[in-house]
């Protein structure tokens, strides 16, 4: 039997249902909140609990234990005269049924962060539903509630044991003193259940006395407790049984363990027995059970007081879902009601990768916590949007992670300005780390108006790395502290603009062999880490380019509104600033040595004033040499006729993409930065739509490929070839950069073909048939079209952006509102009408397209603009308008709402 059923939305808050659930494998639904209680939950209620890489209450799971670990959830009811029966589906009975035609039937209805089940059993006449969610708020806590309905003719005598097993531990111990860590175990069991205090943790942090406490809790519906505990694991499933079929349960045996006992040495289990009860035909008995884990070491009283309740349970889960729906501020209104649920979802993943990392859900099973570099600050695109007010402090604070050099720490902690020095001292450097900061600024600066932003000022992070991962500093140690000193040993703060002129600059200057940026330890492609002495990445150069010229252009809205007619930097970048033939690859070499010479340990603290104007011209001639170089260097030609640009040469120096032996090699990448930076002229970038088109496009996989198929392990670039060909970085429908193609094609006017990019890409994921995966956008698609990583990818937070600023055209412009849609007709409802929320100067602005004469992009315009029923623009012949944030501050109402109306130009 296979679940070929469609999850749909049942309201307009991304509520869904999805029949049969646990008849597809690799379903997982994150249950989490910001006081960073992690867990995910499968339709089988398998998944973890956690609150960091030390602290798992719930044994770590990754893909293919969600299905073959019994180590899950579980509440087990044991009927007189017809045995035991698992409300999860977890008994090995039911497992055995599970591909028969009468198989039980079940339902998952899932919201925004709660999980619920419905499991029936005809036989027995026996339903469940099982509620899940972890309460926002100041708790590291998980709920569940568990209502046992007798759907049959006669009373049932049911006894109610909840069963989940206490891992308590660090996820290193799964393979690194497994046994040994569970004789540190000491296990309470308490008045509503079974504790765990391990006496030390054993993990990389040494043998430490540990604080932490685990818990798994319960009370039934008149507020009773367990009348009993099946504390320990080995005891619970009995010689020779397991989780599936525990002899405690299927043999119904009395527990004889009592509130206050303790216990050492062995594997825990949280197994709390209820009290036995009568349930009348139609009636119901409900149990609330918590997971719990503290810091502080408690035993949960207070988890118990709050929660422990229907009553309580209920009041926490109304307001926990009222809580992530005004978090959720962007709404889309499209007469397209699976499209605007799903978008719920995706604008609710760069919340959960603040939340997760990239480390904390079953896929991303690598990774100790933290988040990697450009991941926080394209994260911070979408959170820029949804959550502003927050997103300026955490700006200034990430920029606290560039080095003097240019690089960076590459793993930024879950506390503000908290650079993570890496653990293995791996000198690694992403040479295009430097570029994503100042995309994020620009929204920032855009949105808000703040251009004085720019000059902000924040220190340097330091540590042994020095000279762009080349060399170590020998005469620094941990007592030289993270932040880069100058000669009087205090802390040197330069501006926000000073840092994005060190991370541009000492790119610029930073090349190889052809005159383009070194690749050093990869690009955004992770994957391509093998061509660390030769590599170059030609697409990341493109970017490098685009940014130089609008940091150039924010210097000149400086001069102009701000009166700044000089810049004050570092005295040391001044290096950076001279003349240099930029042909001459070893000239500029000399200059980034010299430079980075001047940084190796202290630097001077002195700092010299820079003309705006020359500053502008420098930068500006810069991005232009770049451009040009790379015109005329990486446009290629294959056999065949169709013309892209190459973004790489390997470890041997040689062009990647174009023609070869083995077939065409062309990349995603390397078309996107060149159409976004403009590097791609209008006539190069239809080119570029043909040959990805052509050789990159498969519908059936959701659109565009990151590359064509190499079919060579090509050592001399990256692991990524170690890859079968279609997953992750090599060849699969990465959603990341897929989007980022959109965002590049929608700025430079191609509507109709960055709309294709991703309607393919949201109607595949949408196609439970297909993606199998629950609302949302996953990382990358794979050969067979399933949905790999979702919730915790980059593409989400650049999917948001392009939908309202690209898509929707409302984006800030130095502050004010720039409306510029570029919808096509179809996107409309019938009646010509289209709506999309959003946040902008504080206020919730709603804004409403009308096109009621149905045409198409590109025949309309503006014609006028009315903010809450008052007419503000009037007769425009253009297809954008702006708003300033005055009008829209000065707005007395909260809540605001734009009506736009579209007109032929002709009629305007
Ligand atoms: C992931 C990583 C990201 C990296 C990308 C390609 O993408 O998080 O840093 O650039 O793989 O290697 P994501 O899951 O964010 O889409």
């Amino acid at each position: 039997m296979n679940n070929n059923s469609q999850w749909i939305f049942i309201d307009d808050k991304g509520t869904f249902q999805l029949d049969s659930p646990e008849l597809s494998s690799y379903l997982y639904f994150p249950l989490t909140n910001e006081a960073g209680m992690m867990s995910s939950i499968t339709p089988t209620l398998n998944g973890d609990a956690k609150t960091g890489q030390n602290t798992f209450a719930l044994l770590p799971v990754s893909g293919e234990d969600l299905h073959n670990s019994r180590m899950a959830r579980n509440f087990w009811v044991y009927i007189e005269g017809k045995g035991a029966w698992s409300v999860a589906g977890l008994s090995a009975v039911q497992q055995a049924g599970l591909f028969n035609e009468d198989k039980e039937e079940t339902k998952l209805t899932a919201g925004i962060l709660w999980h619920k089940l419905e499991r029936s059993s005809k036989n027995l006449g026996l339903k469940a539903e099982i509620t899940s969610f972890v309460p926002a708020g100041p708790h590291q806590v998980e709920l569940t509630k568990i209502t046992i309905t007798n759907m049959s003719g006669s009373i049932m005598r049911v006894t109610p044991t909840a069963a989940v097993p206490i891992y308590a531990r660090s996820a290193d111990n799964l393979r690194d003193h497994r046994h040994v860590t569970s004789l540190l175990h000491r296990i309470y069991t308490t008045r509503d259940g079974v504790v765990v205090k391990p006496t030390l943790t054993f993990d990389e942090r040494g043998h430490k006395l540990n604080e932490m406490t685990y818990g798994v809790l319960g009370r039934d519906d008149e507020g009773n407790s367990p009348i009993a505990f099946f504390p320990i694991l080995e005891e619970f499933i009995g010689q020779g049984g397991n989780l599936e079929n525990p002899e405690a349960i299927i043999r119904n045996k009395p527990s004889i363990t009592k509130e206050g006992e303790c216990f050492e040495a062995y594997e825990a289990m949280g197994g709390l027995r209820f009290a036995t009860e009568m349930i009348s035909p139609g009636k119901s008995k409900t149990y609330v059970v918590a997971i719990g884990i503290d810091a502080k070491g408690a035993y949960f009283e207070d988890i118990a007081s709050e929660y422990l309740s229907e009553k309580k349970f209920d009041k926490h889960f109304q307001e926990t879902i009222k809580y992530w729906n005004q978090k959720l501020n962007l709404t889309f209104e499209t007469g397209d009601r699976q499209l605007d649920g799903w978008m719920k979802w995706v604008s609710l993943e760069p919340i959960l990768r603040r939340i997760y990392g990239c480390s904390f859900l079953p896929h991303h099973d690598y990774g100790r916590g933290g988040r990697g570099w450009r991941d926080l600050w394209q994260d911070c695109l979408a959170l820029l949007i949804m959550e502003p007010q927050k997103v300026k402090d955490m700006l200034i604070s990430n920029f606290g992670g560039v080095r003097f050099d240019g690089t960076n720490a590459t793993i930024i902690g879950s506390g503000q300005g908290e650079f993570i020095a890496d653990r293995n001292n791996i000198t690694r450097v992403w040479m295009d780390h430097g570029a994503w900061p100042f995309l994020t600024t620009k929204l920032y600066i855009e949105q808000s108006g703040d251009v004085m932003f720019l000059l902000e000022k924040t220190s340097y992070f330091k540590d042994p790395q020095i000279a762009r991962g080349q060399k170590k500093d020998s005469c620094w140690n941990s007592s030289y502290g993270r932040s880069q000193l100058d000669e009087k040993l205090s802390v040197y703060k330069g501006s926000i603009l000073e840092h994005l002129l060190v991370q541009h600059l000492t790119a610029f200057y930073d090349v190889g062999q052809h005159n383009t940026m070194c690749l050093h330890g990869a690009d955004w492609n992770d994957g391509l880490d093998m061509a660390v002495e030769q590599g170059e990445s030609a697409a990341f150069t493109a970017l490098y380019a685009y940014n130089l010229k609008e940091i150039a252009r924010l210097i000149q809205i400086l001069k102009e509104q701000k009166a700044q007619t000089t810049i004050l930097l570092a005295k040391e970048l001044t290096l950076l600033l001279v003349s240099c033939n930029y042909e001459d690859i070893e000239e500029k070499r000399k200059v980034l040595a010299a430079y980075l010479k001047t940084c190796e340990h202290n630097i001077s603290g002195a700092t010299a004033e820079i003309q705006s104007d020359a500053l502008i011209e420098n930068l500006e001639q810069k991005a232009a040499w770049l451009t040009n170089h790379l015109r005329k260097n990486e446009w290629i030609q294959s056999k065949e006729g169709y013309r892209w640009f190459n973004g790489y040469y390997d470890n041997k120096g040689q062009k990647v993409e174009g023609d070869h032996e083995k077939g065409i090699r062309m990349m995603l990448t390397s078309q996107v930065f060149t159409i976004m930076g403009g590097i791609a002229e209008n006539d190069q970038v239809e080119e570029i739509i043909r040959s990805a088109n052509h050789y990159l496009y498969d519908k059936k996989i959701g659109g565009y490929r990151l590359n064509t198929p190499f079919r060579e392990l090509k050592t001399d670039m990256g692991r990524l070839f170690g890859f079968g060909y279609g997953h992750k970085e090599n060849g699969a429908v990465f959603s990341h950069m897929a989007v980022m193609y959109a965002n590049a094609l929608y700025m430079r006017g191609y509507v109709r073909d960055g709309y294709k990019v991703l309607s393919t890409l949201y109607k595949h994921c949408s196609s439970f048939e297909k993606s199998r995966i629950y609302p949302g956008i996953p990382e990358y698609i794979n050969e067979k079209g399933r949905g790999m990583y979702p919730y915790l990818t980059g593409a989400a937070s650049w999917f948001i952006l392009t939908a309202l600023t690209e898509m929707f055209g409302i984006k800030g412009s130095l502050g004010d509102l720039k409306i510029e849609p570029k919808l096509l007709k179809m996107q409309f409802d019938k009646e010509g009408i289209i709506t999309i929320r959003t946040v902008f100067a504080n206020k919730g602005i709603t804004i409403k397209y009308s096109n009621h004469k149905d045409l198409e992009y590109g025949e309309y315009v503006i014609k006028e603009i009315f903010i809450n029923g008052n007419k503000c623009f009037n007769g425009g012949t253009e297809e954008a308008a702006l708003i300033s944030r005055q009008v829209i501050s000065e707005c007395n109402e909260t809540e605001i709402e734009i009506r736009v109306n579209l007109d032929s130009r002709l009629a305007v």
